[in-house]
């Protein structure tokens, strides 16, 4: 069984005090821990304040962004054995803003994800695919190159110790409000876990939890992990409110029961 992962992207959001209140918030009001694994992604200045309010409970500890080499004079960027030692349980590579806004290509992207899992680390590989890239029915050859290039040097005993998460982010989803349907959503995920299995063969691919990403909400979140390959949500807006949060990881724990039992 794939158990849920509910993660919140706070992305360049809320000062020291505002995340300290909101992770507070969310302590306060999290279900009793095993159902589901819930993490927060706070931007790295805040880690260490929000660890210490999550310290002792079932929160987990996510990071917006890495450099994947070891040390050195990289002005600017943070290994991923920083991370580690700020008490990290896993970080995202790939997120569609550093790959647009930023400009990361699909290669930067395999590096960081490499030097994410040999560190020990979880990795949350993001892809998605732009609008333009849907209206011109690319969307699977895209999800399928970012899949590829970004797990070219991620082996399967990374994927098979369960430090690997996909996270399916359609573009045009993403802060606008406009959500892909179930529907859409599963193709999208039952594509990558085909890419997954011809990677990792079937066991391993069965049991690698593929997030769903774009405007999810309390309101969706219900009929988006009744899907069969969807193992959880990877929230930004919706997270930055501990009432809305919590109510997606109740829909969580409600949806759990049953999925992803592999036949
Ligand atoms: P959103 O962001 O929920 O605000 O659409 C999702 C994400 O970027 O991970």
């Amino acid at each position: 069984m794939r158990k849920f992962l509910i993660a919140g992207n706070w992305k360049m959001n809320l000062n020291r005090a505002e995340s300290v209140d909101l992770a507070t918030r969310i302590v306060a009001k999290m279900p009793a821990p095993g159902a589901v694994e819930v993490g927060v992604i706070p931007t790295l200045l805040h880690l260490e304040a929000v660890r210490q309010v999550i310290r002792g409970h079932s929160l987990q500890l996510g990071a917006q962004n890495v450099y994947f080499e070891k040390k050195g004079a990289f002005t600017g960027e943070v290994s991923p054995a920083m991370l580690k030692d700020m008490g990290v349980q896993y970080v995202l590579a790939g997120h569609s803003e550093r790959r647009h806004i930023l400009g990361e290509s699909d290669e930067l992207v395999g590096k960081k994800a490499h030097a994410v899992v040999a560190e020990g680390l979880g990795l949350i590989l993001c892809v998605g695919e732009t609008l333009d890239q849907r209206k011109k029915s690319e969307t699977m050859e895209i999800v399928g190159r970012q899949i590829e290039t970004g797990l070219a040097q991620v082996d399967a005993a990374a994927a098979q110790a369960g430090h690997l998460v996909i996270a399916y982010e359609p573009v045009w989803a993403i802060g606008t409000g406009l959500t892909a349907t179930a529907a859409q959503a599963q193709e999208a995920h039952a594509f990558i876990r085909t890419k997954l299995t011809e990677k990792y063969g079937r066991d391993t691919a069965e049991s690698i939890r593929i997030q769903y990403g774009g405007s999810a909400k309390k309101a969706n979140a219900a009929e988006l992990l009744a899907q069969k390959d969807i193992d959880g949500l990877l929230i930004g807006g919706a997270s930055l409110m501990a009432d809305e949060f919590i109510g997606i990881v109740l829909a969580a724990v409600a949806a759990q029961s049953g999925h992803g039992n592999v036949a």
